[in-house]
């Protein structure tokens, strides 16, 4: 027979965390004390194998906390008791919106948590690159160089705060941001991509990926870009079209391209561009200790409020 007791067990909430790239464990024991203080069970599951074992382990989980893990329709549907997915990051790709809110489910993200880590990223790789991949030889400096910020969302706002201690000319084009939002953080609002890529040396991407997004960095953006141009991607590899990369590659010899993570096509840029490209070897804009625990403790909170109290701030289905 039930008591109170039993009952209140049988309903206890799960709240899993899944992520094949874990956050630092510093993060996960905080989340973890948000999660049992709300009186839920917390469950973890990283470095998983592949989607099997990720459809197995969301089947008796009430909500997902996630990083870049392909939450697909199939995932979904597994997870026959979620009502939550929180993505602790920005962008939710990887996330099949449509099927979630086909099943009642609740997508949020954690804006602006990892901005700095990222940003922080991107300056850095910018100064390897401009010292020429640390060979000793001189390489330029990035004070006086012009800077354009593809996007001026949390990440972009961020990397032109610090690139102004750089010493640099900070640019920016977004067309859902107001121009006075950009102007009043002394970064010079342009009204075109075009614009940006004709004005500036070093171009910074900080753009979701979404069908609009996806391949836009074209040809025609690259090859306005000034001498000795350099494109940094730390937002998503598929914002950039990768035709494109290896025509500019092959017919601009003054152009570099960083980012976090390789193009697909990289097997024709090892080898043929030495000096001009650099790929982080795993995706690491977001991984630092402090990044992690903004974002999981903002995915923890954000999960108890949302069954606590109904609240669906930065819900994004
Ligand atoms: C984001 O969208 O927040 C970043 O790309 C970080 O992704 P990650 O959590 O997979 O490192």
């Amino acid at each position: 027979m039930f008591n109170f007791l039993t009952l209140k067990f049988v309903k206890m909430k799960k709240v899993l965390v899944l992520t094949a790239k874990p956050f630092a464990p510093v993060a996960v024991e905080k989340i973890k004390k948000i999660v049992n203080e709300a009186g839920y069970e917390f469950s973890l599951l990283e470095k998983y194998a592949g989607q099997p074992e990720l459809i197995e382990a969301v089947s008796d989980a009430d909500a997902l906390i996630i990083r870049s893990d392909k939450v697909t329709r199939e995932v979904l549907e597994a997870g026959v008791n979620l009502k939550i997915v929180v993505r602790a990051g920005a962008g939710y790709d990887n996330i099949d919106l449509d099927a979630a809110t086909e099943k009642g489910i609740v997508v949020m993200n954690t804006p602006g948590q990892n901005s700095n880590a990222v940003a922080e990223l991107a300056m850095s790789m910018m100064v390897y690159m401009a010292r020429n991949l640390f060979d000793g030889a001189p390489g330029t400096e990035l004070r006086g160089k012009k800077l354009g910020i593809h996007a001026y969302g949390n990440v972009g706002k961020h990397v032109g705060a610090i690139a102004k201690g750089f010493g640099m000319e900070i640019y920016a084009f977004d067309p859902f941001i107001p121009k006075e939002t950009i102007e009043k953080d002394g970064v010079k609002c342009v009204d075109s991509a075009e614009e940006l890529y004709s004005t500036c040396q070093y171009v910074s991407l900080h753009l979701p990926a979404n069908e609009k997004t996806k391949k836009s960095i074209n040809y025609q953006l690259l090859s306005m870009m000034p001498a000795c141009a350099t494109l940094v991607n730390t937002a998503r590899k598929e914002v950039v079209c990768e035709e494109t990369l290896l025509k500019i590659f092959s017919v601009r010899s003054d152009f570099k391209y960083i980012s976090d993570f390789a193009p697909d096509c990289i097997g024709e840029i090892i080898g043929k561009y030495e000096g001009r490209y650099f790929f982080s070897p795993k995706k690491m804009g977001a991984q630092t200790s402090e990044a992690n625990i903004n974002a999981g403790i903002a995915a923890a909170n954000q999960i108890v409020s949302y069954f606590e109290k109904g609240d669906t701030t930065f819900q994004v289905n």
